[in-house]
């Protein structure tokens, strides 16, 4: 039995990677190994032999199982230190441009519309995607029996989907105006928010995809004025398009929640087949505004005796199609790497007013 000891001890010490290993495992201690012969050769001893025997080709088993057991750990770790030697990769080379992603426009903007009113003093809120039609159409005045609702191209979530605890049911948001009323759940007045993010809409068209993005924009304080709606929307299409001659036209519009109402386009051109800001006798539609009714504040816990606020809510892919002269809306989310390619930004070159 020392014999079997010593040499089962010594090639388990020897094994030079884990298939030699199991090698000898197997000769040792497997099903027809030699410690698994010595140990049918018990049936053949005397009673007083097989009591000596026994316990001894156990712990003999038992001892080169882990020896195994300690050496295939020492392998193990020696080959995770030569795969981390070998392996070793340089995380700060600079990417290989042809596998280089590109920051997506919406995604551009957002960074863009998002620091541009950061420095207007308004912070960033975001609410939920799945929203209450409560939040989507009661708070912001806008009944069951209001037509804005079948305007609007609802997504209603199944009903499986449940109510919340007030019994509302569950819409995917057609707008981020429901922000708003969370913005002031939340903050109360003052405030002052934008929330970009993404609606939902059952429309499907050459200019109109069933999910896009918006912006809203909401400040509320105790004398604001459609002035300061005005102020805030052309300082911020100056900074935004760049673009000397920037010109503005406020329409008198109507939303449920915002009385009054404007709508903005922008003078535009388009000469050739391209499109030119600033110029021209053509005008785009690129947001919706006003001045927040009365009956929103009370909805979102602010007292409209007290306080008043605009609001405004833009179109980033429609601002995206304008600032960077991209043609099709659909093609946004077809994920087209060509296109990705063409209209992306690359991640340490893209325009941006963030200070480095
Ligand atoms: N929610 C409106 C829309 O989706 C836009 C809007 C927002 C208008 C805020 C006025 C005030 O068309």
């Amino acid at each position: 039995m020392d014999d079997l000891r010593n040499k089962y001890l010594g090639q388990i010490r020897d094994a030079s990677d884990e298939d030699a290993l199991e090698q000898v495992r197997l000769a040792a201690v497997g099903k027809k190994g030699e410690v698994a012969l010595q140990m049918r050769e018990l049936g053949r001893m005397t009673p007083e032999e097989r009591q000596e025997a026994g316990p001894r080709l156990n712990a003999l088993k038992d001892e080169i199982n882990s020896a195994i057991a300690a050496r295939k750990a020492g392998l193990e770790d020696a080959a995770l230190d030569e795969r981390l030697r070998s392996e070793w990769l340089d995380v700060t080379l600079p990417a290989r441009a042809r596998r280089q992603g590109t920051i997506h426009p919406v995604s551009q903007v957002t960074e863009e519309v998002t620091a541009i009113f950061a420095d207007m003093g308004f912070a960033v809120a975001e609410g939920p995607q799945i929203e209450t039609d409560w939040y989507v159409f009661d708070a912001l005045n806008i009944p069951g029996h209001h037509p804005a609702r079948a305007e609007m191209d609802t997504f209603y979530m199944a009903e499986s989907a449940g109510t919340d605890e007030a019994g509302n049911p569950f819409v995917m948001r057609t707008h981020t105006s429901p922000v708003q009323i969370r913005s002031m759940e939340k903050t109360g007045a003052p405030t002052r928010m934008i929330c970009p993010g993404r609606v939902y809409r059952a429309d499907y068209d050459q200019t109109h995809t069933p999910m896009f993005h918006q912006v809203e924009g909401m400040a509320i304080d105790r004398d604001i004025s459609m002035a300061n709606l005005k102020w805030c929307l052309e300082e911020f299409c100056r900074a935004f398009f760049d673009v000397d001659g920037i010109e503005l036209r406020f329409r008198a519009s109507h939303f449920p929640f915002t009385e009054p109402s404007a709508e903005v386009d922008i003078r535009c051109s388009w000469e050739g087949g391209t499109l030119k800001l600033g110029e021209g006798d053509d005008w785009l539609e690129i947001l919706g505004s006003g001045m927040m009714h009365p009956k929103v504040l009370q909805a979102g816990g602010i007292d409209p005796e007290e306080w008043q606020g605009f609001a405004f809510g833009m179109g980033i892919d429609r601002i995206a199609m304008l600032k960077y002269g991209i043609p099709d809306l659909r093609a946004f989310f077809d994920s087209d790497l060509r296109w990705l390619k063409h209209y992306g930004f690359g991640a340490l070159r893209a325009p941006t007013r963030h200070a480095g």
